[in-house]
C-alpha cells in the first residue's frame, strides 16, 4: 500500500477512536502513526486529517486527536544530535536529567494556568536559546501524553534543523510571506510527538514578517488548533535586533536563557523590561557551573 494510503486509512482509524472517546467523555491524544514509514533516511509524508465532524460537533477529544498533515519524517541521528548537543533523548546522559527537571519546573506552571505557549529568549546572541528550546522540547515530548511543537522563530540565524539535521524545503518564512501552507513545511525529527516548524536560510526582513498579519493569525491557529499542545518559539536576541519585541506579548509565558559570565546585570535588567507584558516563569543559566553536571544548566523561577 503507498505511505499515503496507509497513512489516510490509519487517520480512519484514528478519527473513529476519537469519535469513541469523544462519546465516553476521555480526551486522549492520539500520536502519529510511528509505523508510517519506512526506515530512517527515508523522507515519508503522513496526512494529518481534520476529523470529519461537523463544526457544531468539536469537542476537546476531538480537536486533540487532529493529526500530522504531510509532515515529513525524518529519522534520526543521534550522533549528530549529540554533536549539537541535544543530549534530551538519550536516556544515560545525565544532562538529560537536567532536562527532565527543567521540562517539570516548565510544565507545571503552564499546566496550572493553562499556558500553551513558551518563547524561549535570551538577551544576547550565543547563549544557548536554540540548545535549551529543543533540549526542552525533546523532553516534553518524551514525557508521555505531551506533544510539542518547536518553532524556529529566528529568520535571521535559523539552527533548529541544522541542530536537528532536518533538512526542509519550506520554512516558517515561506509560511509568512504565503508562498506555502503552514503543514507543507511541518516536519517530525523522528521522536514521537515532537513536531518542529523550522526556517531556513537569513532572511533580512525578518522584523516585517514576524510582526505581520499572518503571524498575528498563525499565533492563534498553532495553539487552537492542537489543544493539547505545547508550542515553544525559540526566537532571537532579545536586544540585538527588534524581531522578537514586535510580537512578545502574543505568548502566553517566557524563559530567559542567560549565558552564565557573559551576560551584564545590564543586558538582563533589559532583558527583564522586555518581557514585562509576559508571563515571565523563570530564567536558565547556560554554560554555568564548570562543577555542575556537564557544565551546564541552573533554573530559577524567579526574576
Ligand atoms: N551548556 C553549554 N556548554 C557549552 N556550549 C554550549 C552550551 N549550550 C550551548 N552551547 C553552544 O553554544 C553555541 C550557541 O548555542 P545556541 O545556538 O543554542 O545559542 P543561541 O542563543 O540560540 O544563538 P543565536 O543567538 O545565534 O540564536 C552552540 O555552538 C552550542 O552548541
Ligand atoms: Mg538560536
Amino acid at each position: 500500500m503507498e505511505l499515503i494510503e496507509k497513512a489516510l486509512a490509519k487517520a480512519r482509524a484514528q478519527q473513529e477512536a476519537a469519535r469513541q472517546t469523544a462519546t465516553s467523555g476521555s480526551a486522549e491524544t492520539v500520536m502519529a502513526p510511528a509505523d508510517a514509514g519506512p526506515a530512517p533516511e527515508v523522507a515519508s509524508f503522513a496526512e494529518e486529517v481534520a476529523l470529519a465532524d461537523s463544526p457544531g460537533r468539536r469537542t476537546q477529544a476531538t480537536l486533540d486527536a487532529i493529526r500530522y498533515v504531510r509532515t515529513r519524517v525524518q529519522g534520526v541521528d543521534q550522533g549528530h544530535w549529540l554533536a549539537n548537543r541535544l543530549v534530551a533523548a538519550n536516556s544515560t546522559d545525565k544532562v538529560a536529567d537536567i532536562f527532565r527537571i527543567l521540562r517539570t519546573k516548565v510544565l507545571i506552571p503552564m499546566r496550572e494556568n493553562g499556558w500553551q505557549t513558551l518563547a524561549v529568549v535570551g538577551a544576547t546572541p550565543a547563549v544557548g536559546k536554540t540548545t535549551i528550546a529543543s533540549n526542552l522540547a525533546m523532553s516534553i515530548a518524551l514525557d508521555a501524553n505531551q506533544s510539542v511543537l518547536l518553532v524556529d522563530a529566528d529568520l535571521r540565524r535559523p539552527k533548529v534543523a541544522s541542530y536537528f539535521g532536518l533538512n526542509p524545503e519550506i520554512g516558517l518564512g515561506d509560511v509568512l510571506a504565503g508562498s506555502a501552507s503552514l503543514e507543507s513545511a511541518l516536519m517530525n525529527p523522528g521522536i514521537e510527538r515532537l513536531v518542529v516548524l523550522p526556517s531556513m536560510g537569513s532572511l533580512q526582513n525578518s522584523t516585517e514578517l514576524l510582526s505581520s498579519l499572518r503571524m498575528q493569525e498563525l499565533l492563534p491557529e498553532l495553539r487552537n488548533r492542537y489543544a493539547s499542545r505545547i508550542v515553544i518559539f525559540d526566537l532571537p536576541p532579545l536586544l540585538a535586533t527588534g524581531d522578537t519585541l514586535a510580537f512578545l506579548h502574543n505568548f502566553d509565558c517566557a524563559l530567559l536563557v542567560v549565558e552564565n559570565g557573559r551576560n551584564t546585570a545590564e543586558e538582563l535588567l533589559e532583558a527583564k523590561r522586555l518581557l514585562q507584558g509576559t508571563n515571565f516563569i523563570g530564567w536558565v543559566l547556560n554554560k554555568g557551573d564548570p562543577g555542575a553536571v556537564g557544565g551546564y544548566y541552573h533554573y530559577g523561577a524567579t526574576g
